[in-house]
């Protein structure tokens, strides 16, 4: 498995698979919304296993603080540690940073127990987040600054 960033010519994937991924109401990515997320230099990684693209996340990285957005893995390829060697690409990258945090369904149990794996603590619910009413945790992980 190699991680690298996505090229524009990945975001097709991508965005396809944002479409059979999330529904609806757990706002999927557009192709557009990919190719803004490039163009202002937000991290969009991709985990490439035989030339497929495994599975994805695009994080927002700011000054003190680094938000994942999504992450997500090609239903072929789950449960074949792709979305722990992202996150664990992710925390590589966060350096200097004080926080990393994020949004996750409250019913979302394997996503809750990969973050909480990584050390995500949850700092709060927030009610009625997604298009069908669900409610989110946002969970965060303090990172040492150097
Ligand atoms: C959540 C998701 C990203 C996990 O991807 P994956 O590549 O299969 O995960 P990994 O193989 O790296 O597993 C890492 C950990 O995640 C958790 N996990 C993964 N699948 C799980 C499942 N079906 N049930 C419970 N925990 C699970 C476990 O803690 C696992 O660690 P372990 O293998 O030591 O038990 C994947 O299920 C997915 O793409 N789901 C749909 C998209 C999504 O919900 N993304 C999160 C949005 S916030």
């Amino acid at each position: 498995m190699i991680i690298r960033k996505a090229k524009k010519e990945d975001l097709k994937t991508i965005a396809d698979l944002e479409k059979i991924i999330f529904d609806k109401s757990n706002f999927p990515m557009s192709i557009r919304n990919l190719q803004y997320h490039l163009k202002v230099n937000n991290m969009i990684a991709v985990a490439e296993i035989d030339n497929t693209i495994a599975g994805y996340c695009v994080v927002f990285l700011r000054k003190k603080y680094a938000r994942i957005y999504s992450i997500a893995t090609n239903p072929y390829f789950r449960g074949k540690k792709v979305a722990s060697t992202l996150l664990e690409h992710i925390l590589s990258q966060t350096c200097g940073l004080n926080y990393i945090s994020l949004e996750v369904r409250k019913d979302n149990i394997p996503a809750i127990a990969l973050y909480e794996k990584y050390g995500f603590k949850t700092v709060k619910e927030i009610p009625c987040y997604y298009g069908d009413g669900c409610s989110a945790l946002k969970m965060k992980k303090a990172l040492h600054k150097l």
